[in-house]
């Protein structure tokens, strides 16, 4: 089933909680947050304070990207502040000090993944795979919402699909930059089945046609 994840990095923050009711009336499946620390990528987004509020006024499933250096250091608190899924950049930090991240994460009870940047090669997931909830390939540099979908990681996304079907099924395949109603199923059709789509939804006027469009598409594929 394809899963659609909404960026509010896209939505209107004056208006945040309005503007995540209506994706949740949409159908969308989880909340993508992104946090940045003007340091791992060049630009600075939301944080804790933000997950907190998002946690108190919405049931919705937060899909935390943390776009941070050394993530080990926010593990429990992005997960007490009511992330239900943390993601880690393989690139922020040492393999050591990433699997400890994700052990971090499991001890909270909370699920977890691993991000790789499109100049990552697909093999970086398996130190993390059997212990992951969820792979997510970034199909733009991060940093940016509303960029070109790079289409040069869809052979990475197949690889990733492979790599999950032979060593943990149940892992989850998630794409995120540049996600809209003509790339997602390109997307799926290379194996991912969860579409992190900010400006495709959020910079839509009409949210549930939106959401819709890029579900519809996947399924024809
Ligand atoms: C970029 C972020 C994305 C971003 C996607 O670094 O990780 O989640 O919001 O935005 P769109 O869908 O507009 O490319
Ligand atoms: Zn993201």
């Amino acid at each position: 089933m394809i899963k659609i994840a909404p960026s509010i990095l896209s939505a209107d923050f004056c208006r945040l909680g309005e503007e995540v009711a209506e994706v949740k009336a949409s159908g969308a499946d989880y909340l993508h947050v992104d946090v940045m620390d003007g340091l791992f990528v060049p630009n600075i987004s939301i944080g804790l304070p933000v997950v907190q509020s998002l946690r108190r006024s919405t049931d919705m499933f937060l899909d935390v990207h943390l776009m941070i250096t050394e993530p080990v250091r926010y593990a429990e608190r992005f997960c007490k502040a009511g992330a239900d899924l943390v993601n880690f950049h393989v690139e922020s930090d040492t393999e050591e000090n990433t699997l400890k991240a994700v052990e971090i994460v499991r001890a909270c009870g909370k699920k977890v993944g691993v991000t790789l940047k499109p100049h990552t090669s697909a093999e970086a997931v398996l130190p993390y795979l059997r212990q992951c909830d969820l792979i997510l390939v970034m199909t733009v540099e991060p940093g940016f919402g509303g960029q070109h979908f790079m289409a040069d990681q869809l052979p990475k996304i197949r690889e990733i699909r492979r790599l999950i079907e032979k060593t943990n099924p149940a892992c989850e395949l998630e794409v995120d930059g540049g996600v809209d109603e003509n790339t997602a199923p390109l997307c799926a059709e290379a194996g991912a089945n969860v579409m992190v789509a900010g400006s495709a939804v959020f910079g839509r006027p009409d949210r549930s046609a939106a959401i819709r469009a890029i579900r519809e598409n996947c399924l024809k594929k």
